[in-house]
């Protein structure tokens, strides 16, 4: 059983085969939540369930769970599982590294002939990114009791299509109930999105806790008016506000060290003409930092700012969180199986805090869960050129096997 590996090869190149669904001219994916390139996406991760022998099943937001029957199929299900949707510029490896990892997990038991005391089951989550539909991990966190059915799916992009309707059109809207069914434990694999197993020659991340978020919508009124005649003296100029709002954002990241981290990823500026002033204009902010205290901190940072400097631009600005997702501990004894597999399988190891959200955070609400973390080369992560060795693909998925096999009982 200590000898038992997975196929490296297989999972790379289901990994390559993936991305062609949504692939971009620069080596990245464009998989947008529901779009029809997560369709196909899901389609074929479907299709290989089916040849892998796993009954498919899929709840009302699209959550797909493919399961592999154990001998006891009234335990509840050891699970593992991550997202097929990628950001607008995203790469091959964030998110559907956990899926496929999940998916060389049951073939590689297959080949082994293993057979498992409870049943396996492998998920795909719905819209982890939030890049089309805000918030981010909105599936799981129905699932996690986070979040109401209605609500996930009355998110809408910004054309106005809600979730609801998209689930509708590419026929993944399925008639199983978000959750309320036990997870004997959840293991989610990932990159690492970040520099630091790189920089320390480590092969897997044991990843115990994840920072909190919190993202803000923010909308900045000034006056539209014409370019030319209207002097500097009089303007209410939305975008030169918010621009000041943008650096405060920036320094409220800065004034936080060490850890936190203040983005601003989206700015719409209204009316968008040449020769008219801008007298709207809207932002997002996303705030991120392991400790609650200093979120609230950074969320009071914010409000100040934005507060200051729309009284002394002459601008009404309104601060609106969105999302708050609180920082995670995960379960000790998930933890604990991860660690010891990767010791066991010799990998050179070490534990973690991630960055980044993931659906495991809302899991971990309902289900003992942890997460195992790859590295990705000079961190990089949400960029078209994300990459990662094949051998450390390979590390992090028999290390997910082996925490798998630990929690769900081999049939001897
Ligand atoms: C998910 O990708 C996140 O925003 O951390
Ligand atoms: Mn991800
Ligand atoms: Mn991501």
């Amino acid at each position: 059983m200590q000898n038992l590996s997975v196929n490296g090869e297989r999972l790379w190149d289901s990994l390559m085969e993936m991305a062609q669904f949504g692939a971009t001219p620069k080596g990245g994916c464009r998989r947008l939540a529901l779009s029809d390139e997560d369709k196909a996406g899901r389609d074929r991760f479907v299709a290989w369930c089916e040849v892998a022998g796993c009954t498919v099943s899929i709840d009302r937001l699209g959550n797909i769970f493919a399961r592999r029957p154990g001998r006891d199929n009234s335990l509840p299900p050891v699970v593992t599982g991550s997202h097929l949707d990628t950001q607008p510029h995203g790469g091959k490896f964030d998110g559907v590294f956990g899926v496929l990892a999940g998916l060389e997990v049951v073939r590689s038991l297959n080949d082994h002939g293993i057979e498992t005391e409870a049943p396996i089951e492998v998920t795909v989550w719905t819209n982890e990114e939030g890049a089309r539909f805000a918030p981010a991990m909105v599936a799981s966190g129905v699932f996690g009791g986070a979040f109401e059915l209605d609500y996930a799916l009355g998110c809408a992009d910004p054309d106005g299509k809600t979730m609801g309707e998209e689930l509708e059109r590419i026929g993944y809207a399925g008639d199983m109930d978000v959750g309320g069914r036990p997870f004997a434990a959840n293991f989610e694999a990932h990159i690492e999105q970040g520099p630091i197993l790189e920089a320390e020659n480590k092969t897997v991340g044991v990843v115990t806790d994840v920072q909190g978020i919190r993202w803000y919508d923010v909308t900045v009124i000034g006056k539209d008016s014409h370019a030319g005649p209207t002097p500097m003296a009089v303007r209410r100029d939305a975008l030169v506000g918010a621009a000041r709002m943008v650096e405060a954002v920036n320094g409220i990241g800065l004034g936080h060290q060490p850890n936190a981290c203040a983005t601003v990823g989206v700015l719409e500026v209204s009316p968008a003409s040449r020769n008219t002033i801008p007298g709207e204009v809207y932002f997002s902010v996303d705030l991120r930092h392991p400790n609650g205290d200093t979120l609230d901190a950074m969320e009071a940072d914010l409000h100040a700012a934005c507060e200051k400097i729309a009284g002394e631009a002459k601008l009404e600005v309104t601060v609106e969180q969105i999302w708050d997702s609180p920082p995670v501990a995960f379960d000790a004894a998930c933890v604990g199986a991860v660690r010891d597999a990767a010791g066991r399988l010799g990998y050179e190891h070490r534990d973690i805090i991630s960055g980044a959200g993931h659906d495991a955070v809302y899991i971990a609400r309902v289900a003992p869960t942890a997460m195992i973390f790859v590295p990705c080369a000079d961190g990089l992560s949400h960029n078209e050129e994300e990459s990662a060795e094949s051998g450390d693909l390979a590390a992090g998925c028999a290390v997910l096997m082996h925490a798998m096999l630990d929690r769900a009982g081999v049939v001897s």
